[in-house]
């Protein structure tokens, strides 16, 4: 059940944010952060294969790992919620989307100019000296589920990375300029299956709050803080959002 609040916001909305996290990939297929440290990975901490230590200490295990984790976001589809949020886009003057995720779901729903301010599984990139380099389409199935050489890269020979932000680094500063000026703009703000935990992203509803938004959040578990102007939806994303567009082009 949508509020009557939230349609008539986003129906007069000229700048709507839509801020998302691990959950909107989770009707996909794909698993969370902490879902993909299951099976094969489970021995493993997140900080032992998520940073630039570890991928030092063993890139073969971290490259591995992240070649796995390409192999299952190549074999999956998008769902109703990235294809909810590319229709969306269609109905407001202007969109702006925020992934934390590394897949890239949102372009293969037909989003355009999505920030991501993680970094990419599909965008990897000299460890050395930082020359993007380019990968096959299709992973070799890392060797006894486990370990795989990283690629060399063709300009100085250095091991190549995942283009994602590990812990310990930097977010992308372009990436985080135009989300915080998206969120400070805006006039609605979805925020969606993201547990809000992982700074800095996780302040960009509060801004958008706190800049005079309405904001909705969209996940199975209990979310927001209640506010003036904040919107709790409880359930998948991907039942939500097709039921909010529903809503919005039946008046
Ligand atoms: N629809 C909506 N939300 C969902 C769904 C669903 N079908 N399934 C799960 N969720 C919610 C969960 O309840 C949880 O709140 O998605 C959220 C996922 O939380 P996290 O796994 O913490 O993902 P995220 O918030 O994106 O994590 C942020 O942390 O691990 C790092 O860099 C990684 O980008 C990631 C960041």
């Amino acid at each position: 059940m949508i509020p009557d609040a939230l349609s008539t916001a986003l129906r007069k909305a000229r700048h709507l944010v839509v801020f998302t996290g691990a959950g909107v990939s989770a009707e996909s297929g794909i698993p969370t952060f902490r879902d993909a440290l299951s099976g094969l990975w489970e021995r493993f901490d997140p900080a032992e294969l998520a940073t630039p230590s570890a991928f030092r200490r063993d890139p073969a295990l971290v490259w591995g790992w992240y070649e796995w984790r390409r192999m299952k976001v190549l074999q999956a589809q998008p769902n109703p919620a990235h294809r909810a949020i590319a229709a969306l886009a269609e109905r407001v003057e202007k969109l702006t989307l925020i992934t934390q995720n590394v897949d890239d779901l949102h372009e293969r729903a037909g989003s355009r100019d999505v920030i991501h301010l993680h970094g990419s599984l599909h965008a990897p990139r000299c460890f050395a000296c930082g020359r993007p380099h380019a990968i096959s389409e299709v992973p070799e199935e890392p060797a006894e589920g486990r370990c795989l050489e990283p690629p060399r890269c063709q300009r100085c020979n250095g091991k190549v990375r995942p283009g994602v932000v590990w812990f310990g680094e930097a977010l992308p500063e372009a990436a985080l300029r135009a989300a915080f000026k998206a969120a400070g703009e805006c006039d609605v703000l979805l925020s969606i299956g993201t547990s809000g935990v992982v700074q800095p992203a996780a302040s960009i509803p509060q801004l958008a709050l706190q800049s005079g938004a309405t904001v909705a959040h969209i996940n199975p578990q209990p979310s927001g803080q209640g506010g003036a102007r904040e919107f709790s939806l409880a359930g998948a994303a991907g039942v939500v959002l097709p039921e909010l567009l529903g809503q919005l082009d039946a008046r």
